[in-house]
């Protein structure tokens, strides 16, 4: 109890220059979670989604500016269709359940990904938050769905040299800042901190590009069990680093 108030009042002392702008956050473990009770893969999907909402929530009161969470890659449709279908259905279910909530809350949504691929119905549930969400003040939550990495990269290069073919930008002015620009994220800071639960550590296509001066925090908890406390524990633990950019 003495120990739960002691690192509840350094998080709340952690000042805005040493929080994180922007976390991204691997939600993996949900399968693990499930068969370590005998229960159906599905069971951690659904628990998962819960603490999403959670997690969620606390970065917005933690005063995060930018939150994004991996939700399914475009490697993650290898799985057996029954859970594609499943993972599919919670996404279903969160985006008409968020529609209404949304008014309640000052976080702006966005999806990120090839949402083309996403079914029609899902498609217009996310333009729709989107929509809904445009206008608000308060934290920016990337949903990567359909999302990878590399995909994201090459996007980005296909509208370089469809601008390039166009006369729009010449070859000579291509820099980081014009990819970064026509990346899913284009405009949001990259992020600081890259949190990956359940033990594994790699990064499994999660935000290539912008990652490259991310500070990683993995710990053993699996997803479903991922709780406010260890998202506090890994801010604190960022405040503890130093981050030299390759400098001194
Ligand atoms: C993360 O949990 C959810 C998705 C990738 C959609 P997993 O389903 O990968 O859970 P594990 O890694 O098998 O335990
Ligand atoms: C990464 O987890 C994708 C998501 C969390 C959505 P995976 O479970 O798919 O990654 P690997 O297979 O362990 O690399
Ligand atoms: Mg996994």
């Amino acid at each position: 109890m003495g120990l739960f108030k002691k690192k509840d009042a350094s998080i709340e002392s952690l000042g805005a220059d040493r929080l994180p702008v922007h976390i991204g956050i691997i939600m993996d473990g949900n399968g693990r979670w499930a068969k370590k009770r005998g229960l159906p893969r599905q069971a951690g999907h659904v628990t998962g989604a819960k603490v999403f909402r959670t997690i969620t929530k606390h970065c917005e009161k933690r005063g995060i500016q930018y939150l994004t969470v991996y939700a399914f890659s475009t490697e993650n449709w290898k799985r057996p269709q029954a859970e594609v279908d499943g993972i599919m259905n919670l996404l279903r279910d969160y985006l008409k359940e968020s529609l209404s909530d949304f008014k309640k809350e000052n976080i702006r949504t966005r999806f990120i990904g090839e949402l083309s691929a996403l079914a029609p119905d899902i498609q217009e549930l996310m333009a729709e938050a989107q929509r809904e969400t445009a206008h608000k003040t308060g934290m920016t939550l990337n949903i990567a769905v359909n999302y990878g990495g590399r995909a994201e990269i090459l996007h980005a290069v296909k509208r370089l040299v469809e601008d390039v073919q166009s006369g729009k930008i010449r070859v000579e002015e291509i820099d980081e800042e014009q990819l970064s620009d026509r990346l899913y994220t284009a405009g949001q800071p990259d992020p600081d901190l890259i949190l990956r639960p359940s033990g594994e550590s790699r990064l499994s296509n999660f935000m290539v590009w912008q990652s490259a001066y991310a500070e990683y925090v993995m710990n053993d908890v699996l997803w479903p069990d991922f709780t406010t406390d260890d998202l506090d524990e890994a801010l604190l633990e960022f405040a503890r680093r130093n981050r030299r950019f390759g400098g001194v």
